[in-house]
This record gives structure tokens, C-alpha cells and sequence, in this order.
């Protein structure tokens, strides 16, 4: 399977697990040099979008983008229409080199994802996706729940055995900003030094990792903490993970894990 076919199928998957209605969501992709190479027949950029802000670090670097007001249900069955392959081409340009082929642009929240992933890069090398959805429960959490990140992450955390594994570092919470520009990518990027997970109040998530499966998974993960969170939060609770049991956990799994939230 390529790059492209690879994609499509966890779009897909997305898609039908609820969390990208309509034209909600969007993905963006480190592709490396050979997989471009032995896609493309020539590097011809087809048109350039600007921004204002700093991509020294991933100049040349390429990118596998969802476009603007394309829908997740369309990408498996119209890949070059939903999709875009891009090239960093200086500080501030990205340009287009296949795809979006009725002329659409990439996702408006570009700036969001590229400085995501300017920042992933610099604690991860591996770092390669960037991934934001829609998921409903997250978004449920997010108008009941107190923003404050320590108790977010103590919560989730507390929903199930495998959380404190699967986001051991915790999660990032944002209050409701405007979407689609430098300002939220700037605050998301921030919170990304210390995690790859990032809520975005009455919205949704930002996710980051290595592969399509990593991030795939912490997102699942993550919602289903936040199911499990939203059926149970206004019940009598007879028995729950104590903080010591999640110190066992943290013990037996050799996990690095947030510090302040349960010592
Ligand atoms: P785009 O259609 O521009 O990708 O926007 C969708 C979205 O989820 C905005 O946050
Ligand atoms: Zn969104």
C-alpha cells in the first residue's frame, strides 16, 4: 500500500466512527523523499499558499494535506480531489505539487497542523501525522468539565485501565477559540512540547505521533475514556482506580508519566 492508500483507509475509518461529520477534521503527513520520488513522475508545483508564520525548520519537507471543506467520507473514493501533496518551499510558502484537483485549497487549519508539527519535531524525530477530529464525547467533556489539564488527565486517566498507558504524559486542554488560524495553531503548538494530545473546547482534538496507527489509537483511547466519563459521571461510583493503582500501573509499564496529578 502507498502513502495515499494508507490514508484513505484510516480517513475511512474516522469517518465511520463519527468523529469527522461532514467537512470536520482534517489530517496532514510527513511523507518521506523516496515515497514522494517514486510517486511522482517530476516535482511541478501547481499553485503556493502563504502564511505568516516562522516553517524555517520543515523547509523541503513534504506533506500529505487534507483540503479545506472536503469531507473524510470522500477521500477513500476520490483521493485527488480531497487530498493535496505539498513541499515547504521557503519560510512561508507551501506549494502544491498533486492533487486537490478541482483547485481547492489545503485544510484552514494549516497553520494549526504545521506548527504542531514545527514543535513535535523538536521532542520527536520520528514524529510524522497530525491528526484533528471531531469526537463527540471529547466535546461532550469539554462543556461539562472544569478545563483545568491536571484533572482532565486525572479523570481520563481514571475511566480505564489502559489511559495512563496509551497517554502517560496526559492531555492538553484548550479554552473555545477561534479556529482556522495562527493564534490556536500558536496556543495548540504550545501545549504540544509536552503533549500529543490536545483538546480544543467545544471542538474537538488535535493529535499527533509517529504512524497512522499510533495516533489512530490515542484518539481512540482518548474518546473512550471520555465515553466511559460522560456515562458514568452522575452515577453512584461503588469502586474506581485509586491513585495508588495507577502508580502500579506507572510501576509495572515503566511509564514516564505526567508529574502533579496523582503525586
Ligand atoms: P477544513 O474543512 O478547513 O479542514 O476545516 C474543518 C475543521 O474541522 C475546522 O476545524
Ligand atoms: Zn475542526
Amino acid at each position: 500500500m502507498n502513502f495515499i492508500e494508507e490514508t484513505v483507509d484510516i480517513l475511512d475509518l474516522l469517518y465511520k466512527h463519527n468523529w469527522d461529520e461532514r467537512n470536520g477534521g482534517n489530517l496532514s503527513y510527513i511523507i518521506k523523499e523516496e515515497e514522494v520520488k517514486s510517486f511522482l513522475k517530476e516535482e511541478k508545483v501547481i499553485r503556493t499558499y502563504h502564511y505568516d508564520f516562522d516553517m524555517s525548520s520543515i523547509v523541503g519537507k513534504y506533506f500529505l494535506i487534507t483540503g479545506t471543506g472536503k469531507y473524510f467520507k470522500n477521500c477513500k473514493k476520490d483521493p485527488e480531489n480531497n487530498l493535496g501533496l505539498f513541499k515547504i518551499l521557503d519560510k512561508n510558502t507551501i506549494g502544491l505539487l498533486w492533487g486537490l484537483k478541482d483547485g481547492g485549497g489545503p485544510t484552514s487549519e494549516t497553520p494549526t497542523h504545521l506548527s504542531c508539527h514545527i514543535e513535535r519535531l523538536k521532542v520527536d524525530k520520528e514524529h510524522r501525522l497530525v491528526i484533528h477530529c471531531h469526537p463527540t464525547n471529547i466535546i461532550c467533556m469539554s462543556h461539562i468539565h472544569e478545563l483545568d489539564e491536571n484533572s482532565w488527565t486525572k479523570d481520563l486517566w481514571k475511566m480505564q485501565t489502559e489511559s495512563i498507558v496509551v497517554f502517560p504524559e496526559g492531555i492538553g486542554v484548550l479554552p473555545w477559540m477561534l479556529c482556522g488560524g495562527t493564534e490556536i495553531g500558536k496556543a495548540t503548538a504550545d501545549k504540544m512540547k509536552e503533549y500529543r494530545a490536545v483538546v480544543w473546547s467545544q471542538h474537538g482534538l488535535f493529535t499527533t505521533g509517529k504512524n497512522l496507527d499510533e495516533v489512530f489509537g490515542l484518539i481512540e483511547t482518548i474518546e473512550k475514556a471520555a465515553e466511559i466519563y460522560m456515562k458514568i459521571f452522575d452515577k453512584k461510583i461503588y469502586q474506581s482506580i485509586s491513585d495508588e493503582n495507577l502508580k502500579e500501573l506507572a510501576k509495572a509499564f515503566k511509564l514516564t508519566y505526567k508529574k502533579g496529578v496523582i503525586d
